[in-house]
């Protein structure tokens, strides 16, 4: 569903993704971890076509996003970590707005639209201008708004965010269901839980590299790693777990 071969961006000196080659299958939730500046925004912006890489290719359910861009983007679901909502838009509105941008504002919209709201609890909050919403709230509808055309592929950075247990719990619900019924997640998080609880496979990215690839128990399983939970692995692999040796301070890696 989702393919990277060589995927590669660099920002000046900074090289932010550095060959990045993975797969994800049709029905797969793939969990994306890394520390902070790792490459996982930059990895997920490409993937989802609003990024150009330096070099590499993305392909979307055998698409070429290069070449075809409108036609690969039609299959995504996308769901930045900053997203842009029109604060003057009630909620309503903005939902419309998008489903005109796909192209599927007529015909069944307003049911599908609703359904979605009444999922995402917004239901009582549709007539009101986004500008009265509460951080979660948007962060709901902008999952809602993803949702409405239908995508086969659901493309999202850091799902949890801002979100409350409920808010949470109804987003793996959400997202267990849709995989359920053949739609592929491909996500960053950096919550270790949530990967492990969610993921049937996980990434592990630093430095713009893939260093780790493969199931929660794959990835315990590893030579370097006998035992120990997900959060263990992940400070081991990313060396984040001892201070630095010889590697310069953290932060001096492509900083300004
Ligand atoms: N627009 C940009 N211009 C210059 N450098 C950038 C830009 N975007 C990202 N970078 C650099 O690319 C690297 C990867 O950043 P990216 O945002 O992909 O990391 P991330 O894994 O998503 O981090 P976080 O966990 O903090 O969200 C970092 O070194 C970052 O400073
Ligand atoms: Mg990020």
């Amino acid at each position: 569903m989702i393919k990277l071969v060589g995927l590669t961006k660099s920002y000046g000196k900074t090289l932010a993704v550095d060959h990045l080659d993975l797969s994800v299958a049709r029905g797969e939730i793939f969990g994306f971890i890394g520390p902070n500046g790792a490459g996982k925004t930059t990895t997920i912006r490409m993937a989802a076509g609003v990024l150009g890489p330096t070099a590499g290719q993305v392909f979307i359910d055998g698409i070429p996003m290069a070449d075809r861009p409108e036609e690969a983007k039609r299959v995504i679901g996308f769901i930045p970590d900053r997203p842009f909502l029109y604060e003057k838009l009630t909620g309503m509105e903005f939902l419309r707005f998008v489903a005109d941008l796909y192209g599927c504002g007529d015909g069944d919209f307003r049911q599908r639209a609703e359904g979605l709201l009444i999922r995402f609890s917004l239901y009582d909050w549709a007539d009101h201008l986004i500008e009265a919403y509460s951080h979660g709230m948007r962060q709901r509808l902008v999952i809602a708004s993803a949702l409405l055309h239908e995508p086969k592929l659901i493309i999202v950075d850091e799902p949890m965010v801002g979100l409350d247990p409920a808010g949470i719990r109804m987003v793996k619900d959400l997202m267990r269901g849709l995989a359920g019924r053949g739609t592929t997640i491909f996500m960053s998080t950096h919550t270790l839980q949530i990967a492990e609880d969610l993921c049937d496979r996980i990434g592990i990215i630093h430095r713009g590299r893939l260093i780790a690839l493969g199931t929660t128990g794959d990835l315990k399983g590893t030579a370097l790693l006998q035992e120990g939970d997900l959060e263990e692995v992940f400070l081991r692999l990313t060396g984040e777990a001892e201070p630095p040796a010889g590697d310069g301070p953290p932060g001096q890696r492509g900083g300004p």
